[in-house]
């Protein structure tokens, strides 16, 4: 556990401590994006992003399997539980949230992560909610960057063999 906290400081520059501000913030992350719909907004530019990234192909192609609506939706479903409102995604998907494990199969590596974040970064700053709190895009950026970095290291500890069953990671938190 420690040692993947390790690379992804690493590959990222951001430790688990610093990732960690967004999701213990008081008001919440959830109250200061503007709860649900806040949540939904995040996601859905974030998408946009995504699906009109034909400059790189590369990365457009791990979303082939998905719809941009239902991308959209899995995702503001876990923000909302993730930065302290109700636990929409754990409704949805059941008990353990899986990060790693859901992102596994799509072979992603650091220089997705980084494409990734760059696109988060430019919804974080679209974000309708978020323009003048600097504090919350900053711990945003923070938890995703971190995030990010930490299931591509994860991910590579994980054969795709093993992801149907109950390893530690799963079990485990892994923001
Ligand atoms: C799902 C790619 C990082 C949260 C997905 C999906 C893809 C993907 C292709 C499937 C889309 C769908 O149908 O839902 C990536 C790539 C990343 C990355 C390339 C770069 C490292 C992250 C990060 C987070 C995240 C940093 C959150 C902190 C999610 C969630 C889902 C998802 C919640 C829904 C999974 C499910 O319920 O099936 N991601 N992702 N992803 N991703 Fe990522």
């Amino acid at each position: 556990k420690q040692e993947l906290q390790e690379r992804a400081l690493k590959a990222g520059g951001v430790s688990y401590e610093e990732s960690l501000q967004a999701t213990q913030m008081v008001p919440t992350m959830f109250e200061r994006m503007g709860q649900v719909d806040g949540c939904q907004e995040l996601s859905r530019l974030f998408y946009n992003r995504v699906f009109d990234d034909s400059d790189a192909v590369w990365f457009l192609n791990i979303f082939s399997s998905s719809t941009k609506e239902e991308a959209i939706e899995n995702q503001y479903l876990f923000f909302a539980q993730t930065f302290g409102g109700p636990d929409l995604y754990r409704q949805k998907k059941g008990k353990y949230t899986r990060l790693v494990g859901r992102h596994a199969n799509y072979g992603i590596g650091h220089r997705a992560a980084d494409h990734w974040v760059k696109h988060m970064k430019a919804a974080i700053e679209e974000h309708s909610h978020l323009k003048d709190d600097q504090q919350a895009k900053d711990a945003l950026y923070q938890y995703f960057q971190y995030t990010a970095h930490y299931i591509v290291a994860a991910s590579d500890y994980m054969r795709p063999d093993q992801l149907s069953g109950g390893t530690a990671i799963d079990a485990g938190r892994i923001w």
